[in-house]
């Protein structure tokens, strides 16, 4: 993939709709069944990439169902033959050599498609009720940086002896590995300046939230300013599009999801409350 290569990617509806989510149009369906289809389609149509991001419970109602990001990742890697799929990643989920070993799996199941996203976590009920640490912000980077280093050395098939702050690993390797490509592709999703300095060292793709194309600018020229080895880094940009043939049908679709909104403020209200206050991106 050359550096400059623009890729068009979907989200996978882990959260079961695209925007609002009392929808009478599109009733909230979370299902693998329906991602399934979704994903196989966008692979028709030559979208490149998927990306299933990671949250074991709904974040606004736990009473909703919520797709399963790695599993989901596997078998949608098995079904597919050409589009990339990303799973994401919170490290304290998963300790770095078993999460290596899927990663590795999965790239061999869909024969060097797969990436993964490290995120760092801000919804602190989905840590936390399963007896998960939940540190601080820039804690969190620490132990995902250390994570982060060990699974990429895993997945490069090299034997590993790491002894750092959280985790001791003896002259462990992982097969099989490095069949396809080095290893699966890494992408960083998050904002803060942890996360850049994240992405800088060990990423090969920075994921930047939907904002301003100016501030778009800015993020993208401070992480080619900084000091890295290796390929320079690529940029991947969230968004959210209402596709309609006119610009003003997209104005009424637009007017009419912005008429559902309300709809679902007490779940909004829900999910600010668990949300990490110090997280870049919920401020932005
Ligand atoms: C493209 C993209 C995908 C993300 N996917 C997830 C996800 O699957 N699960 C999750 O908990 N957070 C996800 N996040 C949230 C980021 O990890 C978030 O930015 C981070 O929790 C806070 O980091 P920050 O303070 O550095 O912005 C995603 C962010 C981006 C930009």
């Amino acid at each position: 993939m050359s550096q400059n290569e623009l890729r068009f990617g979907i989200w996978a509806l882990v959260h079961g709709n695209r925007a609002a989510l009392h929808d009478p149009e599109e009733p909230y369906d979370a299902s693998f069944a329906r991602n399934r289809a979704l994903v196989l389609e966008a692979e028709r149509l030559g979208y490149a990439t998927t990306l299933v991001a990671q949250h074991t419970a709904n974040p606004l109602d736990r009473d909703l169902g919520q797709l399963e990001a790695w599993t989901t990742s596997a078998a949608l890697a098995a079904l597919t033959s050409r589009i990339e799929i990303i799973a994401a990643i919170k490290p304290y989920l998963y300790h770095p050599v078993v999460l290596a070993k899927m990663a590795l799996q999965i790239e061999e199941i869909s024969q060097g498609r797969f990436g993964l996203n490290l995120v760092n976590a801000w919804n602190r009920p989905e840590l936390e009720k399963a007896g998960l640490p939940f540190a601080e912000h820039d804690a969190r980077y620490t132990y995902g940086a250390e994570w982060l280093s060990v699974v990429s050395r895993l997945m490069s098939g090299e034997a590993v002896t790491h002894h750092g702050e959280h985790f001791h690993i003896d002259d462990y390797q992982l097969r099989p590995a490095g069949k396809f490509r080095r290893r699966p592709a890494i992408y960083v999703g998050g904002e803060s300046e942890p996360a850049r300095a994240l992405v800088a060292a060990q990423g090969d793709v920075w994921f930047i939230n939907g904002q301003p194309l100016d501030d778009v600018r800015g993020l993208i020229a401070d992480l080619r300013a900084r000091r890295r080895s290796g390929a320079p880094l690529r940029f991947g940009l969230s968004a959210f599009v209402i596709a309609r043939p006119t610009q003003a049908e997209a104005d009424v679709e637009l007017a009419r999801l912005a008429g559902l909104a309300h709809l679902d403020a007490p779940l909004r209200d829900i999910q600010r409350s668990n949300t990490d206050p110090a997280v870049v991106m919920m401020k932005t």
